[in-house]
Formats: structure tokens, sequence, C-alpha cells
């Protein structure tokens, strides 16, 4: 008898967790739904943000940024390039021969970066990367050799916010995804690279520096001329887009020729009302490193996703005992499930959700789990990938909107909107890709959508800082007519 009373306690009380987990769950997907009615209001919110960061410094926490870009790549570039591409865990040197658009070469090289440098000191991290730089530099040969007498040139790509004061200069307005070097603030970037080239003995001229946005989309451009913006779905998340010079009142400087300027919107900055928060990721932003800030890149982009996983788990552990009476210790370090396991676990197709099992056990040294738990698991990550992409559509309808190119114009029934697109999240996460591809067609409507294409620009940037690097060399002659 005693045995059965204690057997019927514990499902009883099994039960009892199970519904409380299930509880979790269904709050969870409740405070993340993106019905096409918010996604609407997102990209409303969007639009008008751009319009009041382009009016005034400090006018939205979207800081539309001026690239000094106001000319993209024409195919006419010819020549050897440097390009450096910092703005994640690794940074990459690329060496590029343009003259050929079907035909660029390119040689690289990818560095990881300790990860004591990026919290370490302005200097340390630049001397880091002009000495890799300077090794990489000593590796030219064959056909890929710069004309003795010539003086290198370097398009720089810089993946965090910067204040340009040129095409070649500008200053960083704050580190994101990780980075807190507090000496680099406010100085001006290619002057600290310039310095620590010169360290290493490094002779060579910074002619550009670049968002990877602004690279992505000079990249983009270069081999279809329909780019129209570039959008990066990776560590952070960001666009970038041809604006009307005459539309950015902000601006002080002399008309461009074109009359075009690329803006970089900084769009993970953006925060809205409208935005689906919860409870986690409103503890992940106060238990960050820039409490406040990037909002919107903190539920989109891949340095996050995994992350506001773990914390719904380790709620349903913690309330809910999901994973039995104890909380795995594992569980309770942040950022130890990272975006691409999170990916395989969702991605999990076998039967029993053997991908699931395993992850579980490497990562969070949880060794049984049953399959119920499992299937909720994916559901967790379905949500939170989910909730990602069909925001990462409402912000490219926002930019759509604000250009005009939402829908489709009489006399116009063909124009294509190309959006170039870089980022392990976007390359890498099927579902994810899937995911937003939809809900664009659910926002645009089948005519609209058909104009629309989203066009993966493998390492666009390095290839558009070249480019950049190239229009801008002190070498260049331009055609004035
Ligand atoms: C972060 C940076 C931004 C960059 C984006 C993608 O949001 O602030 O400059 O473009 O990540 O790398």
């Amino acid at each position: 008898f005693r045995i059965a009373m204690q057997n019927a306690m514990d499902e009883m009380k099994s039960s009892g967790k199970w519904a409380k987990s299930m509880e979790i769950l269904k709050e969870f997907e409740d405070k993340c739904a993106t019905p096409v009615s918010k996604l609407r209001q997102v990209a409303d919110a969007m639009t008008v943000e751009m319009h009041a960061g382009l009016a005034s410094d400090g006018g939205s926490k979207l800081k539309m940024l001026i690239s000094y870009v106001d000319n993209l790549p024409t195919g006419d570039e010819s020549g050897i390039f440097y390009a450096l591409d910092l703005g994640g865990t690794n940074f990459r040197v690329l060496r590029v021969k343009l003259g050929d658009v079907n035909n660029v070469k390119k040689e690289f090289q990818e560095v990881s970066i300790p990860p004591n440098l990026m919290i370490g000191t302005c200097a340390e991290l630049f001397d880091f990367i002009a000495g890799e730089l300077a090794k990489f530099v000593a590796t030219e040969s064959g056909d890929m050799q710069i004309p003795p007498g010539t003086q290198r040139e370097l398009g720089f790509t810089f993946s965090f916010p910067v204040k340009q004061s040129s095409i070649a200069g500008g200053t960083l307005v704050r580190w994101t995804k990780g980075f807190n070097i507090e000496d680099a603030v406010g100085q001006d970037i290619v002057e600290e690279l310039v310095k620590a080239m010169e360290r290493a003995g490094l002779d060579m001229r910074v002619s550009a520096l670049v968002n990877d946005t602004v690279g992505t989309l000079a990249g983009g451009k270069y081999s279809n001329k329909d780019v129209i913006a570039a959008v990066i779905l990776g560590t952070g998340t960001n666009a970038a887009y041809v604006e009307r010079a005459n539309a950015i009142p902000k601006w002080q400087g002399l008309l461009p020729k074109s009359g075009e300027m690329v803006i970089n919107m900084e769009w993970g900055n953006f925060r809205s009302s409208h935005l689906p928060l919860t409870e986690y990721d409103e503890s992940l932003d106060a238990e960050s490193l820039n409490p406040g800030e990037q909002i919107f890149e903190k539920i989109i982009s891949g340095m996050y996703l995994g992350e506001i996983v773990r914390r719904v788990l380790l709620k349903m552990a913690v309330e809910a005992e999901f994973f039995g009476d104890t909380v795995p210790t594992k569980l309770e370090k942040p950022f130890i499930l990272r975006t691409p396991d999170m990916s395989a676990m969702h991605h999990d197709s076998t039967p029993d959700l053997k991908v699931v099992a395993s992850k579980l056990k490497d990562i969070l040294e949880i060794p049984t789990t049953s399959l119920k738990m499992r299937k909720i698991i994916v559901e967790v990550c379905h949500t939170v990938a989910n909730r990602a992409a069909r925001l990462s559509a409402a912000g490219i309808l926002g930019i759509l909107k604000k250009i005009g190119r939402d829908t489709v114009k009489e006399g116009d029934e063909n124009q294509k909107s190309v959006i170039a697109m870089d980022g392990g999240l976007f390359e890498h996460y099927t579902k994810f890709r899937i995911a937003m591809q939809n809900a664009m067609d659910e926002l645009l409507g089948e005519e609209a959508s058909k104009n629309l294409i989203i066009e993966l620009s493998n390492d666009g940037s390095g290839l558009g800082a070249a480019l950049l690097a190239a229009s801008h060399s002190q070498y260049a002659t331009y055609d004035e007519s």
C-alpha cells in the first residue's frame, strides 16, 4: 500500500510539474506572438524612427549614420586592394584583385580574436590586428603583388556604430556584441589603426572606413544593380540602404552629385512599445554589457538567440523541476547554449530527437531526457527563432516603406528590389530563413513579394570595403562628367 501510495503521489507531483512547465511555455509563446498586425506596427514604427534619425542627431534610437558613401561601385574599379574586416569573434584580412566583375581574385586569412582583447585596451587590440595584417602582407606573391613604389591601400570594415567624419575617418559611438574596450569609445578608429600599423612597421593607407552593412551593400551592388539595401543577420544585426541625399535634413554638407547617400541605420538599437518583449529578454538585457541598448539586436541576432532559450529552460528547471529535482548546474551559465547548437536542436529530424538529446548531454550535462521533454525544448527553439525571423522581416518592410518600395507602382511592375544579405544566422539557420521569407510574403502580398529578392551575399562586406578603397584610392582617376 505504501509503495502504491508513493507512486500515486509521485505521479501527481510529476503531472503538476508538467502542467507548470506547460504553463511557462504557453506564457512565453503568447508573449512572443508576432501576428501580421503586430509586424505592421513594428514596420511602421521603424519607418517613423528612420525619419526621426535622419532629421537630427540624437533624434531617435536609430542613429541613421551617414556613411559618406555617395557612389556605389560601378564595375570599373581595378587594382589590388586590401580589406580588413573586424566585427565579431573573428577578423579577416583580404587581398582582392579587381578588374573583372565576373572574376574577382581573393586571398584571405581568418584569425580569431583572443577573448581578453575584446575587453582590454584599444592599443592592444589594434596591435594584434596590425601584426596579423603585416604577416598577411608579407605573403604577397605572383600576380597579387603590389607594384614597387605604390602604397598599399586598405578598406576597413569595422562593424560597430561609428560617427563618420569622412569616408576614411570616424569616431566609435559605442561597442556592441560583447566588445567593451573603454578607451576606444570616442576615438578615431582609423587613427588608432594607423598608429598600430606604424608601430608594426606597415606602410598602408586606409582609404575607406565602412560598416559591414555598407560594405555588403557596396559588394552586392557591384554584381547586381538592383541592390537597394543590405541586412546583416549574424552575431549582431543591422541594415544599410541608399537614401536620397535631400531626404536627410541633418546632412550639412554639399549635396553629392549622385543625389544619394548610404545610411547605416544601426537598427540593432531600435526599440518600440510594439516589440514583443518577455521577462527573459528583460533579464538578458539587464545583465548584459550594454543594458538598455541594442534591444532589437538582443531579440533577433545570433549572439543572443541561444541565450534566450537557455533562460526559458532555466525557469522551467527552477520553477517546474523540468529536468528533475535539481537544476542542472551548466544551465545556470550565461551564453553556454550557443545559437548554432540551438539551430541543430531545432532542425533535428530524427524520430526520437537524438540530436536534442546529445546536445543536452554534451553541453548542459543532462544525461537523460524523455521524448516529451525534448519536444518541448524544440518548441522553445521554434518560438525564439520564429519571433526573431518575423521581426527581421518587419524591419525590412520598414525600409521598403521609407523608400517607397513596399508596393508595386504602375509602370514599374517589374522593378526589382534586391536586399544583399549576410551573416551566419541567415546563412545557416534554415528554419529562421524560411520563417523570415514567409513573413515577408505575408506582409508584402503576392504581387509585391515577387519583386523583392533577398540575396545571400557571402562575405560581400570584405569585397565591398576593397571596392570602396579602390574608388577612394589616392591613385584613382575620377570621371568628372
Ligand atoms: C552590431 C553593430 C553594427 C553591425 C551589426 C552587424 O549591431 O553595432 O554596426 O553592423 O552588429 O555586424
